[in-house]
């Protein structure tokens, strides 16, 4: 095998690493982790964060009609990938099935009615540094693809905002687009891990 060949093996190994839903194969996701030394690339925040919003279980708070949606993903150490990042606070925000964020506008949470926000919410990732959370598929909206923002903060580490994309095709960045799968129920989200770092 040449040094071409064996970059490729790595790449295709690197992009189905990726799409792993993190807790779906402890072993796979161990190899993985070895390999994903980079650090998560921040994206940029976008005009409609909303900060402080409350912890939930379901981003839907409100029950907007969708395509019903489980995300789950993991938060580890850029600078020792096999060490999990526990406590640690996302907060996501994304669009309705509309393509509508609720509010369509940035601001504080205290800012606004609480039934005037949906859509988002903050999770705390367990003792693994996993969370997973309820949601529903986000409407893409011109020219972006469907996709969720976030904002991770945990003590010791630097902030790191960023966004996922969903079922975009074909993608050079593998790293940070899944599928959602769609033979379970509901459908689940294996969001990218997310490696972030200390500082
Ligand atoms: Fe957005």
């Amino acid at each position: 095998m040449n040094s071409t060949d064996r970059q490729t093996l790595r790449r295709r190994f690197l992009t189905v690493a990726a799409m792993v839903p993190a807790g779906l194969g402890l072993s796979f996701g161990r190899a993985a982790a070895q390999q994903a030394m980079v650090p998560t690339a921040s994206d940029m925040e976008g005009p409609y964060y909303i900060a402080n919003t409350p912890i939930v279980a379901n981003l839907n708070r409100f029950g907007k009609p969708g395509e019903t949606m489980r995300i789950v993903g993991q938060v580890m150490n850029a600078a020792d990938p096999e060490k999990p990042v526990p406590g640690a606070r996302l907060e996501l925000w994304q669009t309705d099935g509309q393509g509508r964020y609720h509010p369509q506008t940035k601001g504080n949470y205290s800012d606004f009615r609480d039934d005037e926000i949906d859509l988002r919410g903050t999770v705390i990732t367990d003792h693994a540094g996993r969370f997973d959370v309820m949601s529903l598929f986000p409407k893409e909206y011109w020219p972006r693809p469907p996709h969720i923002h976030y904002w991770i903060r945990a003590e010791g580490f630097r902030p790191l905002v960023t966004q996922h994309y969903l079922d975009t095709r074909p993608s050079n960045r593998p790293h940070r687009t899944a599928r959602v799968i769609r033979d379970q129920s509901p459908a689940v989200y294996p969001a990218p891990t997310f490696y972030i770092q200390p500082g």
